[in-house]
C-alpha cells in the first residue's frame, strides 16, 4: 500500500509544482494521471518511486516512510517492489529482448534459471517468444514496448509506474500495450499508476486524476479516510 500525506513539491523560486496531495493506493487499484505538459505528472511519479523527496509531507510504503529509509533500503524498495515503463521504452540496446526482461530478476539475485523461465513465460504471453533472441533495434515500436512491459512486470512488483507508456505508439499498438499492462497488473495484484494524454486510455483505468494549478483533482473519488 502506498500512502501520500499532504505532499508538496517546491521548485526553485518558491514556486509550488503541487501542494496538499493526499492519496492512499491499495492493490489492485489502477490510476490514470492526466494534466497539461509541465503540470507535474512525472514529478509525482518520481515521488511515488522515492526518486525524489517531497518538500513537505510524507510518502509511505506499507507503513514505512520512504524518506526514513537508508539509501540502500530505498534502492532495494525500487528494485524489488516497483516496475517502470517509459514513453521511450529505454531497453538496453546491446542486450537481447530476453536479456532485457531477465535484468530485473538478476538484479534481485534470482538464479539465472528462474529469471530465464519467468522472462520467457512473459514473452510468450505477449506473443514475443520468437523474438526473444533479437536486439531492440530490430523490433517495431509496439514490440519494444511489449518487451518493456515484460521487463516491468517480470519480478512481480507490487506497483507499476508508467509515464506516458503509449505515447510513441500508433493507436492500435497503444491500445494493445495498454490492455496488456492493465491485465497483467490485475493478475499480479499490483497497483498501476499511469500518466497519459489519452482520454480513452485514462477511461480504461479505475480512477482518473488530473494535476492542474498545483492541485490534484480526483473527480470520482471516495475519501479513503471516511
Ligand atoms: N527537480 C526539479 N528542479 C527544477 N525544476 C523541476 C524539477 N522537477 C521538475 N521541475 C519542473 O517542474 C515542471 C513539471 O515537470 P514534470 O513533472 O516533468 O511535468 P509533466 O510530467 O507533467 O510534464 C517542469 O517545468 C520542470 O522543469
Ligand atoms: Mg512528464
Amino acid at each position: 500500500m502506498l500512502e501520500l500525506s499532504r505532499i508538496g513539491f517546491e521548485l526553485p523560486g518558491e514556486r509550488w509544482l503541487f501542494r496538499g496531495v493526499d492519496c492512499c493506493l491499495r492493490p489492485p487499484i489502477q490510476i490514470a494521471i492526466c494534466g497539461e505538459s509541465g503540470s507535474g505528472k512525472s514529478s509525482l511519479l518520481n515521488l511515488m518511486a522515492g526518486l525524489e523527496q517531497p518538500t513537505e509531507g510524507k510518502v509511505a510504503w506499507a507503513g514505512q516512510s520512504i524518506s526514513d529509509m537508508s539509501v540502500n533500503e530505498r534502492l532495494d524498495f525500487r528494485r524489488s517492489r516497483l516496475g517502470f515503463v517509459f514513453q521511450a521504452f529505454h531497453l538496453v540496446g546491446h542486450l537481447s529482448a530476453l536479456q532485457n526482461v531477465m535484468l530485473p530478476c538478476l538484479l534481485n539475485n534470482w538464479t539465472e534459471q528462474r529469471a530465464h523461465s519467468a522472462a520467457m513465460a512473459l514473452l510468450e504471453r505477449l506473443g514475443l517468444a520468437a523474438r526473444a533472441g533479437d536486439f531492440p533495434r530490430t523490433l517495431s515500436g509496439g514490440e519494444q514496448q511489449r518487451v518493456a512491459l515484460a521487463r516491468a512486470l517480470v519480478h512481480s512488483p507490487k506497483m507499476v509506474l508508467a509515464d506516458e507508456p503509449t505515447g510513441n505508439l500508433d493507436p492500435s499498438a497503444a491500445n494493445r500495450a495498454l490492455e496488456t499492462l492493465s491485465q497483467l497488473c490485475r493478475e499480479q495484484d499490483a497497483i498501476l499508476v499511469m500518466v497519459t494524454h489519452s482520454e480513452r486510455a485514462a477511461m480504461m483505468l479505475d480512477e482518473q486524476w488530473r494535476l492542474a494549478d498545483g492541485m490534484l483533482v480526483r473527480p470520482n473519488h471516495e475519501d479513503e479516510r471516511t
